[in-house]
């Protein structure tokens, strides 16, 4: 009975509330992750500088991805690069692909085309479970399980990972804190029980459970009023200066983008518009669409940018 409980549980904390491209990776042998929870990383020699490889954490290859068998493209020829430690915000309108790049980067959704690496190897490369404990994904649209309590949600990676019950309830309780819900108040209620704001720090606690080196965040703060989001902004700039994660944060709001990026890449349609500093972009916009983008709010823009 456990065991079946167990692989529901594997399949929906993969795939919560979420159509699985089920093309995209099967269940290969376990291996092994390191302290910190990265996947291993086996560096070909001579491939690429050394200098490279310690910078750059997440590399997307000219990667392609359709649903449709070629009708039409969800991603489109889009190379891009995350590097270590850095907020990558990728920026873009509804449709654009943005959730399409978040999944192919942890092995959800396969790309038709083109590889994605995280710390230099090929997701494919990487058995599921160790890629599930080095990539924390907050799901669009939030996605906690409404039968677990609060406790039991942030618990799940934990527990997938095979974590003693002592431990791992420990460690959502440091988490719930950690995002400034008291353990004690909040731990034991259903996700019914708590506003779309508490929901939605839920959803960053259960990400950072198992101590991820990268966090994968999919319009985490959306539908939120402007107050409750922009405290949830400043809670991810002070956890992210406490852990020092690297982030890749999908938005379609420009001002969120401007709060919180290292760096911003701007999609259209599929495609990579420009990738670059906020003072870049709005400095020299590569393509009209990004100058059109940023041209309606630049007197505030502007001014958000300079802080
Ligand atoms: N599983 C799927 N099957 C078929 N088409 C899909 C699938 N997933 C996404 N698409 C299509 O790919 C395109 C990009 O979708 P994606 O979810 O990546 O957009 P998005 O930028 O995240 O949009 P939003 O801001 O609305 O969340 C859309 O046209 C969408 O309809
Ligand atoms: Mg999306």
């Amino acid at each position: 009975m456990r065991n079946i409980y167990d692989a529901i549980l594997v399949f929906l904390a993969f795939n919560p509330f979420d159509a699985y491209d089920r093309n995209a990776r099967s269940l290969a042998p376990p291996g092994v992750g390191d302290q910190r929870g990265r996947a291993v990383v086996h560096r070909p020699a001579g491939i690429l500088s050394q200098e490279s490889l310690d910078v750059t954490m997440i590399r997307l290859t000219d990667i392609s991805k359709t649903f449709d068998e070629g009708y039409s493209h969800a991603v489109r020829d889009l190379s891009l690069e995350v590097r270590d430690g850095e907020t990558l915000v990728l920026l873009g309108s509804s449709g654009c692909g943005k959730t399409t790049t978040l999944k192919m980067v942890n092995g959800l959704v396969e790309p038709t085309s083109g590889t994605v690496c995280v710390d230099g190897r090929n997701v494919t490369e990487h058995d599921v479970l160790s890629l599930r404990r080095a990539i924390g994904y907050v799901f669009q649209g939030i996605g906690l399980f409404p039968h677990m309590t609060i406790e039991q949600n942030v618990a799940i990676v934990p527990r997938l990972l095979g974590w003693p019950p002592g431990r791992r309830t420990a460690r959502a309780q440091e988490m719930l804190s950690l995002v400034e819900l008291d353990p004690a108040t909040y731990g034991r209620r259903f996700p019914r029980d708590l506003s779309g704001g508490e929901q939605q720090r839920v959803g960053v606690a259960r990400a950072l459970a198992a101590d991820p080196a990268y966090l994968l965040m999919d319009e985490p703060f959306g539908a939120l009023d402007a107050i409750t989001r922009n405290a949830l902004q400043q809670e991810l700039l002070r956890i992210k200066r406490e852990l020092g994660k690297t982030i890749v944060f999908v938005t379609h709001d420009i001002f969120e983008a401007l709060t919180l990026a290292d760096r911003i890449a701007v999609m259209h349609q599929g495609r990579l518009e420009q990738v670059g500093t906020k003072r870049e972009i709005l400095a020299e916009p590569a393509t009209g669409f990004v100058k059109d983008l940023f041209s309606k709010p630049k007197a505030q823009l502007e001014l958000l940018a300079a802080q």
